[in-house]
């Protein structure tokens, strides 16, 4: 049934793809229990959950979670260059899921994707960027009323949902997973730290040692960049807007503009848009590399790059040469977001603390609690919950209050007894 209701670049890939499928799930041992629980307890049955995620074969284990929950799974790509075509032809061969998502689609194709998922009637969503539930409101804001919810797993979708919300024009809850405590603490850090920098060295083999490199942006992310960045020995130059995080930083911290001129490689992960421009690219060294780990590919200017640039030419695969003014600049995968682009977006180990918290996000939508209409945070408790199975996966236990330690806390004199 799934089949004909796919679109997917090579079915004969499914082998490899269900392979990946199966390492990535080696070291996702919170979403496998959560898989086994959802399979005894069914808590999507008869729901539809239409997904817009990258195609990676994290997420396949989600979707797998989802399907065993006996939910009727749409997915469609969170990126036009992140989806894993092997991975995507091992959904629809093996895993009962439709998925409409080619690697390196057009920009057409991925909205007529973005279309079918809507088209299942999707009772809950699942965002990385938000597309899919804006494109709902817009298109048909009484379906938008209708779903139970949806997920959103990166900041970049928050700001347009928040701003959906303030407008009046959101009309269904929306659990804010980007914002979980084990979300912020292992995705944003470890995940993009780590995996923007194998990205940019996949694409470009550099060695970081002895090279300046600026991030710009310092919030979970960027310090997780920075912090890499300086342990493979690079000298690192943060350039951030806002004062406390720039106070925070342990590295010199610039304007952009004067980095420009330092910089070898330049990393931009602001969330923001135009904060690499030709004011920049005029002061930069021959030679200088220019990569983003923010979600869209709108903070390097790029319209403004090949318009200044005298020639063009691809000198590696993910690596674009503009000469500007007889100055070489590198623009790596597009200016797209980098560690999906260039490598295989975070390890399975920290997707799997957030695919498990979208599971159980989802879970809670489609429990009939109803959440109001608007933004929350991730229910404490899911929170909880996941980073103890995480603890128990890896057999690490830990203390717990007594009744005197509890009583403390919740008593505002701590020499009365609260019994
Ligand atoms: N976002 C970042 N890394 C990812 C991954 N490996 N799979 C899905 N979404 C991601």
């Amino acid at each position: 049934m799934t089949k004909n209701t796919s679109d997917i670049s090579d079915a004969s890939l499914a082998a490899a793809g269900e392979a990946r499928i199966e390492w990535a799930d080696g070291q996702m041992p919170v979403l496998r229990s959560i898989r086994e629980r959802f399979a005894a307890d069914r808590p999507f049955d008869g729901l539809a959950v239409g997904a817009c995620l990258h195609v990676t074969a994290e997420t396949a284990n989600l979707m797998r979670a989802l399907v065993a929950g006996g939910a009727t799974v749409s997915l469609c790509a969170a990126n036009p260059y992140s989806t894993q075509d092997d991975v995507a032809a091992a959904l629809v061969a093996n895993h009962g899921v439709s998925v409409r998502a080619q690697h390196g689609e057009s920009v057409d194709r991925y909205a007529e994707h973005l279309s079918n998922v809507l088209d299942a009637g999707p009772n809950i969503t699942l965002d990385d960027g938000a597309d899919l539930v804006t494109v709902l409101h817009a298109r048909n804001p009484s379906a938008a009323e209708a779903l139970l919810g949806g997920t959103e797993e990166t900041t970049t979708g928050l700001l347009s949902l928040r701003a959906m919300e303030a407008a009046g024009e959101l009309k269904c809850p929306i659990v804010a997973v980007n914002e979980s405590r084990t979300e912020r603490a292992f995705n944003d850090r470890y995940g993009t730290g780590q995996s923007a920098l194998d990205g940019i060295l996949r694409a470009t083999n550099i060695l970081l040692a002895g090279r300046t490199v600026v991030v710009l942006g310092y919030g979970w992310t960027g310090k997780g960049i920075a912090l890499r960045a300086a342990g493979l020995g690079g000298t690192v130059i943060v350039c951030e807007v806002d004062p406390m995080r720039a106070l925070e930083a342990r590295f010199e911290v610039v304007p952009a503009l004067q980095a420009a001129a330092k910089g070898d490689l330049f990393i931009t992960v602001t969330g923001s848009v135009g904060v690499l421009g030709a004011e920049h690219f005029a002061q930069m060294k021959d030679g200088a590399l220019l990569a983003n780990a923010g979600h869209f590919d709108v903070e390097i200017d790029i319209g403004e790059l090949s318009a200044s640039a005298a020639l063009t030419s691809e000198v590696r695969p993910l690596v674009k040469q503009y000469d500007v003014d007889g100055k070489r600049l590198n623009l790596i995968a597009g200016g797209r977001v980098v560690n999906l682009a260039a490598a295989e977006g975070h390890p399975a180990a920290v997707m799997d603390m957030s695919f498990a918290t979208q599971a159980l996000s989802a879970a809670r939508l489609a429990a009939d609690n109803r959440l109001t209409v608007g933004v929350h945070a991730v229910p404490a408790d899911v929170d909880d919950q996941v980073a103890q199975l995480k603890l128990r996966s890896m057999n690490v236990e830990i203390d717990s209050l007594n009744d005197d330690q509890r009583a403390y806390r919740h008593s505002w004199r701590p020499d009365v007894d609260e019994a």
